[in-house]
C-alpha cells in the first residue's frame, strides 16, 4: 500500500510541476495552485484512509505481498484500498492473534466424532475476518476457495443465518495435526476448513434444502460483491422470471456453482463450465436429468455426487433453469 501511495503521490507532483510551469508566466498560477491542492489532496487523504484499518478500533493484522508459508490464507477479491484483484497472504500466527471463538460440533461430516460428544473447534467468524481483513464495504458476500479449486460461497445471508467460522484449531489442533479426510483418509484437511457452531437449514427450494458449507483445504478467501458473483448466474431470456426457473436458479447457486464456474465465477473443480451444462440441459435433456440425480448411472468414473433427494419436479426446475442460457431459435411464423 504504501508503494501505492508513494506512486500517487510521484504522480500528483509531476502533475503539478507540469501544470504549474503552465501557469508560471501568468497571473493565474496562484489560482491554479489553489484548485490544485483542492483536487490533489481531497483525494489523496481519501486513500491514506481508506487504507488504513477500516475499523480503527481492531488491531489489523498483516495482508503480506508475496507468500512467506504453504500456510499461508490468500485473500483476494475486494480489499479496502488495495485494487481490484490483488492478493494479499496472512500467516497461521498472524490469524491467530485475532479473537477465536470455540464450539463443540456434532453435527459437521467432516468429522467422525460425533459419537463421542462432538469434535472441538475454535476458529474466527467469517463476519470477523471480513473486518479484520479489510473486506471493502461493497463486499457482501465470502467465497472460500479449495486446493482442487472447488468453491464455497457464503452469501450475506448465509452468513446471518449460520455464522460460519474458518477453522484454526481442530480439538486443540494446528492444521499441520488434523485428521485427514473422512472419505479417503489420504487428505490433510488443512490448511483451513470452515464449520459452523451448528447447522439448521434456513431455506428450501422445491425439494432442496439449504445445505451445509463445510469445504476443507481452503486456500483462499474472497471477499465479493453478491451482486457480481451471483449476478453472473442469472437466469436469461423471455423465462427468466419464471417461478421454476427462479427456484432452479437459487439451487444451482448453492450446489452446482462450487463446481461448475461461469468464466471467473464458480468453483472449476468439475472442469466443466456453466454453458456446457446449459448445452445438455436444452439438447439432451434426458441426459442432463438422470446425471443430476445419479451421476454413476451415466459415468462410472463420475465425481459428482448424487442428488437422490431431488424430485421430478426439483430437476425439471434445474434443467428448465440451466436451459435459459441457450437462446431457442425464433419460431417461423
Ligand atoms: C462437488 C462438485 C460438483 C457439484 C456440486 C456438481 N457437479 Fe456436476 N460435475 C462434477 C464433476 C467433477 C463432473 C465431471 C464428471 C464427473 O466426474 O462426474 C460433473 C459433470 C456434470 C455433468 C455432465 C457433463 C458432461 O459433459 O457429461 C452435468 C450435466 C452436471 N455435472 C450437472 C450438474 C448440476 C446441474 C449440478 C447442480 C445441481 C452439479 N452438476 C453439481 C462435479 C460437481
Amino acid at each position: 500500500m504504501a508503494f501505492e501511495q508513494e506512486k500517487l503521490r510521484k504522480e500528483m507532483t509531476r502533475f503539478f510541476r507540469v501544470w504549474n510551469e503552465a501557469l508560471k508566466s501568468t497571473r493565474l498560477a496562484a489560482a491554479g495552485f489553489a484548485l490544485l491542492a483542492a483536487i490533489v489532496l481531497a483525494p489523496a487523504t481519501g486513500v491514506r484512509a481508506a487504507a488504513g484499518s477500516p475499523d480503527s478500533s481492531l488491531p489489523s493484522i498483516p495482508l503480506n505481498a508475496a507468500r512467506k508459508s504453504a500456510s499461508d490464507l490468500e485473500v483476494g477479491g475486494e480489499l479496502t484500498g488495495l485494487p481490484r484483484g490483488a492478493t494479499r497472504y496472512v500467516t497461521l500466527a498472524s490469524l491467530l492473534t485475532l479473537p477465536q471463538v470455540t464450539y463443540t460440533v456434532a453435527d459437521d461430516t467432516n468429522f467422525a466424532g460425533s459419537a463421542g460428544g462432538g469434535t472441538k473447534i475454535s476458529g474466527v467468524p467469517l463476519e470477523e475476518l471480513a473486518k479484520r481483513l479489510g473486506a471493502a464495504p461493497e463486499s457482501d458476500m465470502v467465497v472460500a476457495i479449495c486446493d482442487d479449486k472447488y468453491r464455497a460461497n457464503y452469501p450475506r445471508d448465509y452468513v446471518r443465518a449460520h455464522h460460519p467460522l474458518l477453522v484454526l484449531r481442530v480439538n486443540g489442533q494446528l492444521p499441520a495435526r488434523w485428521p485427514k479426510d473422512r472419505e479417503t483418509h489420504q487428505f490433510s484437511m488443512g490448511p483451513y476448513m470452515i464449520s459452523h457452531p451448528k447447522f439448521t437449514p434456513a431455506f428450501t427450494a422445491l425439494s432442496h434444502t439449504d445445505e451445509a458449507q463445510i469445504p476443507w483445504g481452503v486456500v483462499r478467501i474472497e471477499f465479493r460483491d453478491e451482486r457480481a458473483v451471483v449476478g453472473a448466474i442469472a437466469p436469461r431470456g423471455p423465462r427468466a422470471q419464471g417461478p421454476a426457473v427462479q427456484a432452479g436458479y437459487r439451487i444451482a447457486e448453492q450446489n452446482c456453482f462450487r463446481c461448475h464456474n461461469m468464466g471467473a465465477e464458480g468453483g472449476e473443480k468439475s472442469g466443466r463450465p456453466w454453458l456446457v451444462l446449459a448445452a445438455w440441459a436444452a439438447a439432451a435433456p434426458e441426459y442432463f436429468s438422470a446425471y443430476v440425480r445419479a451421476p454413476r448411472k451415466k459415468n462410472r468414473h463420475a465425481e459428482m455426487p448424487a442428488n437422490r433427494g431431488y424430485d421430478d419436479a426439483t430437476i425439471r426446475a434445474i434443467r428448465e433453469y440451466f436451459a435459459t442460457f441457450i437462446p431457442v431459435p425464433a419460431e417461423k411464423p
